[in-house]
């Protein structure tokens, strides 16, 4: 019987150790036995700290720390790195607030053959991570969401009749089961997504009985 309430007793406080008191408040804190770094020294926000040199608590970024998402361009301020709130053709696709205007915009200063290189180069970036997931690396409206069965019909850009201030209209305000995609685009960076468009439908014209394409693609021949 002793051995029975021996027993007894040290199976209620083994439960009560494991299972008992959870959740009560104690006014003091708890031991720890393995402390598993749940309280740590720390410097309070905006207090003075002796722990580095300057004796400040936050320091300050690194000189030209860049924030996370954004990369730093030299014409930063330039209304073509803004997201467009005018009424002008570069930020409505439109002219005289109505009509659809074709062409690019003449913001974009495209005098240059580097200009346009750029422009190009950064519309098939962005081409690559906005739109290729629906309308297909070609632009032929076979992407991967097409492939999986998400959307059943996305249209073929390569064969778009639409000038470029509609297509403009059409990223920025979305249309159907495409959504929104300025948001995250630049001025810059929606006009030249339109000029690598573009750039795919001239490909997609690209006639093998011209001479000149013909001559592309006959390369590799002995001179
Ligand atoms: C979620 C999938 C999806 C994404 C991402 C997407 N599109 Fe679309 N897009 C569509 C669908 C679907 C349509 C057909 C809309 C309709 O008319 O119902 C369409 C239509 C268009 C049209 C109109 C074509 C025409 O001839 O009528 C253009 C231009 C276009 N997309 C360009 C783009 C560009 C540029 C991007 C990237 C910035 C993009 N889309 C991203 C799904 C998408």
């Amino acid at each position: 019987m002793r051995y029975f309430f021996l027993i007894y007793a040290l199976v209620v406080v083994f439960v009560v150790s494991i299972f008992g008191f959870r959740g009560n408040k104690f006014k003091q804190p708890p031991i720890r036995i393995f402390p598993d770094m749940d309280d740590q020294d720390y410097v309070k926000a905006q207090k003075p700290s002796n722990f580095l040199k300057s004796g400040m608590g936050a320091q300050r970024p690194v000189t030209g720390t860049v924030p996370l998402g954004h990369v730093a361009i030299e014409d930063a301020d330039s209304e073509l790195r803004g997201y467009g709130n005018k009424e002008t053709y570069l930020h409505t696709g439109r002219f005289n607030e109505t009509n659809f205007g074709k062409g690019l915009p003449k913001e974009l200063d495209l005098g240059d053959a580097k200009k346009v290189t750029a422009l190009v180069t950064r519309g098939q970036e962005v081409y690559g991570f906005k739109c290729a997931v629906c309308h297909g690396a070609s632009g032929n409206g076979v992407g991967t969401a097409k492939v999986n069965g998400f959307l059943s019909t996305i249209s073929n850009l390569r064969t778009s009749s639409l000038v470029e201030g509609s297509m403009y209209d059409v990223i920025v305000n979305g249309r159907g089961n495409m959504g929104q995609q300025g948001r995250d685009l630049t001025l810059y960076d929606r006009w030249a997504v339109i000029a690598y468009v573009k750039m795919l439908q001239a490909s997609a014209k690209a006639d093998y009985s011209n001479p000149k394409i013909k001559e592309i693609f006959d390369a590799g021949s002995e001179k």
